[in-house]
């Protein structure tokens, strides 16, 4: 995380997505469970599995689309009539997210980028993916994006958003939260997709770092998870920014 102070407003509630309502964000951003059995311990993501908190909820790979679709409702009450959405996913479950986008009247399908990361736990052994897809959904026609962020894809050589390579920073030092984002994949988002003082909203927040980077970045942040040891996690990374 970097050291940025927080400039705006951070609200983190422990509770189940669907209990959110009229949050009018401008955006939302979020990474939803990959429908994998995952908990970020399996032996082979080869780490020190001490330090990875508990209390991950998975969703079951077989209401995985039902359970996209119910998010995308989430996404539709809490977001303005111009606002919009941009939805993480691995590949496993990607043909049903662009399915209940497809699905779901609320939501229009602007765009696709992708996340090509570094996969520390398995690149020596054998080819591994290591790509998200990020769907760009969009209410109305009057959604913001600004063409141009701080970073080396804007400022040098052709622009392109499509494909970001940014790396997982894996901290030494922190307890680690399955799936942590890289606060610089948030920041490019949030320069792309928001202007200062907007609201962004993720309900599937784990660790927070969606928020944490919008509250430095001067974004109001509203988010929430059912896992308490998340919450933990941000509340250790919000009392290490104030140090
Ligand atoms: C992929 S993780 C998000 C990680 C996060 N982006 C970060 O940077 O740490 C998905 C999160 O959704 C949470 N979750 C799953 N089902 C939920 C639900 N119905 N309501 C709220 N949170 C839920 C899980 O506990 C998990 O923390």
């Amino acid at each position: 995380m970097s050291e940025s102070p927080i400039t705006a407003d951070i609200t983190y509630e422990l509770c189940d997505m669907t209990e959110w309502d009229n949050v009018n964000a401008d955006i939302a951003i979020t990474d939803p469970p990959f429908g994998l059995e995952f908990d970020g311990k399996a032996s082979n993501y080869n780490r020190d599995t001490s330090r990875v908190v508990d209390g991950y909820v998975e969703w079951e790979s077989d209401t995985y689309g039902g359970k996209i679709s119910s998010l995308l409702d989430v996404l539709a009450r809490n977001t303005h009539s111009e606002g919009q959405g941009i939805v993480f996913s691995g590949k496993d479950n990607s043909h049903l997210v662009h399915q209940a986008v497809i699905d779901r009247p609320e939501w229009t399908l602007e765009g696709k980028l992708y996340w090509a990361y570094n996969f520390a736990p398995y690149c020596k052994l054998r080819p591994a993916h290591n790509v998200y897809e990020l769907y760009w959904i969009v209410k109305g026609n009057d959604w913001y994006y600004s063409n141009e962020c701080s970073y080396e894809h804007c400022q040098s050589g052709e622009a392109n958003l499509s494909t970001l390579q940014i790396k997982r920073n894996y901290l030494k030092e922190m307890p680690k939260y399955p799936t942590r984002l890289p606060p610089k994949l948030v920041k490019v988002l949030l320069e792309h997709f928001t202007r200062e003082g907007d609201t962004v909203f993720d309900p599937l927040a784990g660790s927070g770092a969606v928020g944490v980077v919008s509250a430095q970045q001067n974004r109001e942040a509203v988010m929430g998870d059912l896992n308490e040891e998340a919450k933990r996690v941000f509340n250790e990374t919000l009392e290490s920014l104030a140090e």
